[in-house]
Parts: structure tokens; sequence; C-alpha cells
């Protein structure tokens, strides 16, 4: 680092995007600009670090984004550095690019990379780390399941629409007389299901946390119905699965960091429903409208907050640390901290307790 100051930043959007993204990258070049610092955009995440993909970014290119889904930089999931897939003759390998990585940071005379992204990128990140990159981690991801932060940004865009989704099924399902069944996103974690069922008035709420019972939910669908309450909701995360039961699996695809690709649980709960209670049930996945389109007020706020902070940490060379939000306050921890553990849904948590309170239920007696 030339005269031991930090002079030209970084930064990639690693991982699936989600609203914010382009919030926090402003949030992090406007104020790097101002401070002197030149500001280099990676593209497609850890794909563009590998393979030597950027753009300069000016002020001009971060102005008027803030409101932009999605990543002007782009973003992938199949770029992790560590599980590079390269192309053999007629065979896709898996190899290790990590050196490639580092050569391009070195070459591109970074001092600094901000990577914006979830558990995939911050497990990454650890390892370019500790390969001697210095780097700031900023949590990004609907799924809301990193244990160092209070909420990522991206998570309450995410529940907004599965709400809205929820009321719009509210009236056609009490029109027709219907169960109607929402498959959320939330691979092992059920935050967003948990929550957005919550916000849109669920009657039975499935996560991955909390297995099922096949014979709890038709129970709760038929009592309803025999109580006149002639429809019923059900919101359910794509990784949920029933007791002795296994998630549902859409596809593999052995480039991805994590090659499972989930889907068709709720058409599975349709499915069952109708079978084993005669009841008229449709279903509804939300799938990638989740992740698209304006961050919430909420999450504008709070990547511009993430974005500006991991500039600070930046300019203190206060490297190999995650931005965080600790109740209301804005802080770091170390990004070892921060992928220790999955943040999951534990029958405790209060939009737990909250949900039972008003008659919510789990697919299951014992919470
Ligand atoms: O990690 C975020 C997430 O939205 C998961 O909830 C979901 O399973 C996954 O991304 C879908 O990823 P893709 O768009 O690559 O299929």
């Amino acid at each position: 680092m030339k005269n031991n100051r930090v002079k030209r930043i970084g930064v990639l959007t690693g991982g699936g995007d989600c609203p914010g993204l382009n919030a926090v990258i402003r949030g992090v070049a406007k104020p790097a600009h101002d401070n002197g610092l030149s500001v280099l955009g990676i593209q497609d995440g850890f794909e563009g670090l590998v393979t030597g993909k950027a753009i300069e970014l000016y002020n001009k290119d971060v102005s008027g984004i803030l409101a932009q889904g999605g990543s002007i930089l782009g973003s992938s999931n199949k770029g992790d550095p560590f599980h590079w897939p390269e192309q053999f003759d007629d065979e896709i390998k898996i190899v290790d690019r990590s050196e490639r990585a580092m050569r391009n940071y070195e070459a591109w005379d970074l001092d600094v990379l901000i990577a914006i992204g979830g558990d995939g990128t911050m497990h990454i990140s650890q390892k370019l780390s500790d390969m001697g990159m210095n780097i700031v981690g900023v949590p990004k991801t609907i799924d809301n399941d990193l244990e160092a932060t209070d909420q990522t940004f991206g998570h309450d865009s995410a529940i907004f629409v599965v709400s809205e989704a929820l009321d719009r099924l509210h009236t056609t399902a009490s029109t027709h007389h219907r169960v109607m069944v929402l498959e959320a996103m939330g691979r092992y974690a059920g935050w967003i299901a948990l929550h957005g069922g919550l916000a849109g008035g669920a009657d039975i709420i499935l996560i991955p946390e909390i297995p099922f019972d096949w014979e709890v939910v038709y129970d709760k669908v038929i009592q309803r119905n025999m109580r006149g309450k002639r429809f019923s909701i059900i919101c359910i995360a794509e990784g949920a699965k029933a007791i002795d039961g296994n998630i549902v699996v859409k596809a593999k695809d052995i480039k991805r960091t994590d090659p499972i690709q989930l889907g068709g649980v709720a058409e599975l709960v349709t499915r069952m429903i109708t079978d084993n209670t005669g009841l008229e049930t449709r279903y509804t996945v939300l799938g990638h409208l989740q992740r698209g389109g304006s961050p919430t007020p909420y999450d504008r706020i709070l990547s511009t907050k993430f974005g500006t902070y991991a500039i600070e940490l930046a300019l203190k060379k206060k490297f190999d640390r995650m931005v965080a939000l600790k109740g209301n306050e804005i802080t770091s921890v170390k990004i070892k901290e921060a992928i220790a553990d999955q943040k999951l849904v534990k029958p405790t948590d209060q939009a737990v307790k909250a949900a039972v309170a008003v008659g919510v239920s789990f697919g299951t007696e014992k919470l």
C-alpha cells in the first residue's frame, strides 16, 4: 500500500442479487470519491476478480441508482475462485483459481476490496483475506441468515413482496373458498416465510427449521373450514420439509457454490391437501420476484448506512471485517465471526411466539 494510505478500492457484488445492492455501491463510491479515492467496479462478482473484468466507477456512474434494483456491476453465484468450474474437453472440473484472483487484485493496484454479499461471499472473502487480500464485507441477502448482523439488506424488500402477494391471495382465496399456498425463498432459513407470512396474515407458516406434520396441516385447514372460515393461506419456505420427508430439489448444478436449486414444495403441499382433505387448493411460487425490483425505504437507508460505514472501515484500514447492524447501531465484526453460524429461526424467537399467539400454525403440535 503506497504511502500507507488507502487510495484505491475495488467493489463487487457476489451471489444472488437483491434490492439494495446499488444503494450500497453508491454509499461506498460517493464518500470514496469525496475522500480522493479511485473506485474499481469488479463485474459479475468473484467471477470478474478471477477473469479480470472490471470498470472504473466515476461519480456520474453512481448517481441515480439508489432506487434501482439489481446490481450495476452484475453478480454471479458460480464465480467462487476456490470452486471454479473449468471446462476440460467434454467435462467440467472444479479447480482452485484463487491465485488468479490475487494476481488481478495486485495488478489493479487495489488497497482494499469491498465485498457485498451473503454467506457464500463472506466465506470466500475470509479465504482471500487469509491469502493476504484486504477485505471489508457488507452483508446482503434476502434470506437474512447471517448470524452476526441483526438484519441484512434486501430482506425487508423481499418480505414486502411476500406480504403484498399474500394480501392479493387473501381476496381470491376468500372469494373462491380455497386453500392458497405461497412458496417463498429460503433454503435453510425460514425468515422470509416467517416475516412475510406474519406480515401477510398467513394461517400456516412452514419453514425449514420446523419440519411439519402433514396431519396437523390438514387438521388446521379443515378446522378453519368447519368454523366458517372457508379459506386458508399457507406461506411455505422453499426449503421446508415434512417430518420424515426430504427437501424438494428442482435441479443440481455443480458450477454453483451451493449446487442445489430448490423449488416445488408448494406444488407438493397443494397436491397433498387436495388429496387428503378434498379442499380446493392452488399454489403460487414467488421465485425471483422476491429478489428483483426497487428496495424498500428501509433497505435504501440500511444499504446507505452499510456502504458508507464500509468506507469508514476501509479508510481506517480495519480490514477483514464485515459491517453489521446491532440494534440501531451500525458496527462491524470479524468476517470469521460472521460466518461461524448461520442465523436460523428458533421456536423461541419473538416472531414465532407472536405468530402462535395470533393462531398461526407451524404445522406441528410440538414447538
Ligand atoms: O440465497 C438467496 C436465494 O434467494 C435463496 O433463498 C434461493 O434458494 C436462491 O437464492 C436462489 O438462487 P438462484 O437464483 O441462483 O436459483
